[in-house]
């Protein structure tokens, strides 16, 4: 079973003066315990494709089925009830000022009628849970951004869902801090098996924590599948410019010694060792790194670098051949920009 199932998802806005098709014909099947990354430019439907997915947001075409239930067949009674097993957090933490932080997280557990008693064990737990306790009795006007998001993230997790909704969750944060939300993220997870699905406009989030990315284009689904496979062979135009948007050095590379510049972008087995080196020693050819790293997606080695290539030209083309046959990408630089492959 998959943890959740968009068919044929359309979404009109026709409240203002002008309806707004904010998505078209969205599909997409996530699995369970998955991290499922979203992304797109902004007015893309990101945040209503999420929204949609716990109904906050009513499709005005198609169903959504998450953990085996249609939601969009069931009556507001038993929605709701569906809709308590789905968390959500969001950019700006929407918690409740005037509540303490032990309040917060123990809403959605009065909402769903849980003694008092059992309530407060239940909150002690989830502050425990994403490194919060101390903190009970404070108020969220006395708390960092991401300690506000960890109260968010705790009372989302209040009444144990299977899956969790983040919308732009780490875009209000410093990169440390992202970081620290995004390791909580990842062990919460993995210890509770959760699905996760994230909306972000942030490249270097998706790299680190999702399994999968979808890629939104004005209200489609245009692009989706493995991380590893998205990063290194974008297939869309907007995949590779949200891509590049990270990256901006890139694209200013230019050759210094009169060689071949090319971007070598791979992952896996194939962004392992000396394998730039090996191309150029078994062709006779020299490569000399101008930009780039070897970093990782997720747990796999993940590398995008921007090379010069000198020698021999067919001698070149051979190195280049060899590394592609490796299952790395290869783009060439020319005058009028990259050129895909050889
Ligand atoms: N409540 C609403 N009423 C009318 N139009 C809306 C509403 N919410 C979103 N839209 C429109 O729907 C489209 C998709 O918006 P959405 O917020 O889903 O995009 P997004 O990809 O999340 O963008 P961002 O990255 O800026 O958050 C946009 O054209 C937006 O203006
Ligand atoms: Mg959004």
């Amino acid at each position: 079973m998959h943890a959740i199932e968009l068919e044929s998802i359309e979404k009109i806005y026709s409240g203002g003066k002008q309806a707004v098709k904010a998505l078209e014909d969205v599909t997409l099947r996530i699995e369970q315990g998955q991290f499922y990354g979203i992304i797109g430019q902004s007015g893309a439907g990101k945040s209503t494709l999420l929204r949609c997915i716990n109904l906050l947001e009513r499709p005005t075409r198609g169903t959504v089925t998450v953990m085996g239930k249609r939601l969009t067949d069931l009556a507001p009674r038993a929605l709701q009830r569906e809709r308590a097993r789905i968390g959500m957090i969001f950019q700006h933490f929407h918690l409740l000022q005037s509540a303490t932080v032990a309040d917060n997280v123990a809403f959605p557990l009065r909402l769903a009628g849980v003694p008092r008693r059992q309530a407060q064990v239940r909150v002690a737990e989830l502050l425990e849970l994403v490194g919060l306790e101390g903190h009970e009795a404070k108020y969220p006007a006395q708390l960092s951004g991401g300690q506000k998001q960890r109260v968010a993230i705790a009372r989302a997790l209040a009444n144990d869902p299977a899956v969790l909704l983040c919308d732009e969750a780490t875009s209000a944060l410093d990169p440390n801090t992202t970081q620290s939300i995004l390791d909580l993220l990842l062990s919460i997870q993995a210890r509770l098996g959760l699905t996760v699905v994230m909306v972000t406009h942030e490249m270097a989030v998706v790299q680190r924590v999702c399994d999968r990315v979808a890629v939104m284009d004005h209200g489609r689904l245009v692009e989706e599948g493995p991380l590893a496979q998205v990063f290194v062979s974008p297939q869309h135009e907007v995949t590779r410019t949200l891509l590049q948007a990270g990256d901006p050095e890139a694209q200013r590379v230019r050759p210094v010694r009169g060689g071949t510049v090319v971007r070598v972008v791979c992952a896996g087995a194939a962004a392992q060792g000396p394998f730039l080196q090996e191309a150029a020693a078994r062709t006779s050819t020299e490569v000399s790194i101008l930009h780039g790293s070897v970093d990782r997606i997720k747990d796999e080695p993940f590398a995008r670098l921007t090379v010069e290539w000198t020698g021999d030209p067919p001698r070149v083309h051979q190195a280049l051949n060899l590394l592609q046959t490796r299952g790395c990408r290869i783009d060439i630089w020319q005058e009028e920009g990259w050129r895909c492959a050889l």
